[in-house]
């Protein structure tokens, strides 16, 4: 007897099968920071007009004695904990106050659902104006956290007195020539490559593909060994031994809320498509009052290096620093860090690097 299946059945299958594919494709609710069952808030906070809180930690000499404050954005999958490689010597010596926080949706910040390029930007600001910095201070976006620095120099470009982009992150659809995307893209393991194209082209997906087990996923958003050079790995080992051997930095409090709101927000906004055009911003600082650089390594294979040239030389105000041996952990390496914060504080040129650097 042949089996006639109803419509009605096959329009229910069909509706229940979907409605499977759109539950998995959607993300948990965030854990709610200090909420019965949610991680406890850890640090001191500073509440934004939303009512989100930003979490943050001081480092170097006195806030009120100062003669510099500088705020650090941290990388993907990090938190204020990860230090900014800057010697007690140099802190002590120039007066310089650090300001580590958790960017929105890490650590102990909490989530924005409504987080953009802009929201960044202004909740630096807030941030800044909460623990009463004045008119000015200094910003220094790592790796991922170099779009916050982008979004700073676009759209608070008044309350900066300097910005040192290192090692930052680059998105392959920026408004770029087809030759120059077409390179640093087709360098990238092709795991990364479908990453982040899904990333870029379909973001409402992208947290069932970050948490599928049927492909393999990106080494560079897993932070694994391919994505490394060798002194990368040489350097991060030794890195991380020694925040193991401090206790100062729990790599599971990046996420504790979740990835979607941290590591999936991070990449969908790195890699969608941008409100602005990083090469179109105007230089702040147009009396040599302050210093914008970019700080890249040849070899780092996380960030590639044409799409920085591209930018750096579009942009003539900025000071461009690639060092010819380096990886992604250039600001890692012997003495950089202080080079790096001399030259955006004291306008230096970097010394025993200068021949290698400005290539
Ligand atoms: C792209 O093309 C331009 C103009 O032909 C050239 O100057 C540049 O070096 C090329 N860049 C890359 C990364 O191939």
């Amino acid at each position: 007897m042949e089996m006639i299946v109803p419509a009605r059945v096959v329009l229910v299958l069909a509706a229940v099968v979907l409605g499977c594919a759109y539950q998995a494709t959607r993300p948990p609710p965030p854990a709610i920071l200090g909420a019965p069952g949610g991680p406890p808030v850890t640090s001191p906070r500073v509440r934004l007009k939303d009512g989100r809180h930003l979490a943050y930690r001081e480092a170097g000499v006195d806030r009120k004695t100062a003669k510099y404050k500088v705020i650090f954005f941290h990388g993907f999958a990090s938190t204020k904990e990860n230090e900014f490689p800057v010697s007690r010597e140099i802190a002590e010596e120039l007066g310089i106050y650090l300001l580590y926080f958790d960017r929105a949706g890490y650590g102990d910040s909490d989530a924005n659902p409504k987080r953009r390029l802009k929201s960044d930007a202004t909740d630096v600001e807030e941030l800044a104006d909460a623990l009463h910095f004045g008119d000015k201070f200094y910003v220094v976006g790592i790796s991922m956290g170099g779009y916050t620095a982008w979004s700073c120099l676009n759209y608070i470009p008044r309350r900066l007195a300097g910005v040192a982009l290192v090692v930052p992150a680059v998105n392959y659809w920026w408004p770029l020539p087809v030759n120059v995307s077409r390179t640093a893209y087709g360098k990238l393991d092709v795991r990364d490559r479908r990453t982040f194209w899904i990333a870029h082209h379909m973001p409402s997906l992208f947290y069932a593909w970050l948490t599928q087990k049927w492909f393999r996923m990106s080494p560079i958003v897993r932070g694994e060994p391919d994505a490394f050079t060798e002194k990368d790995l040489e350097i991060l080992t030794e890195l991380r031994r020694k925040e193991r051997e401090s206790g100062l930095v729990d790599p599971a409090k990046a996420t504790q809320q979740g990835t979607y709101e941290s590591l999936c927000r991070d990449l969908t906004i790195l890699f969608g498509t941008w409100e602005f055009d990083p090469t179109k911003i105007k230089n702040p600082f147009p009396d040599g009052e302050g210093v914008v650089s970019i700080w890249q390594g040849y070899e780092d294979k996380i960030v590639r290096v044409e799409i920085q040239r591209y930018v750096a030389q579009k942009l003539p105000w900025i000071r461009y620093h690639e060092h010819p041996v380096a990886g992604h952990a250039l600001p890692n390496m012997d003495g950089v860090g202080d080079e790096i914060i001399r030259e955006l504080l004291l306008g230096e040129t970097p010394r025993g690097l200068q021949s290698e650097l400005d290539g």
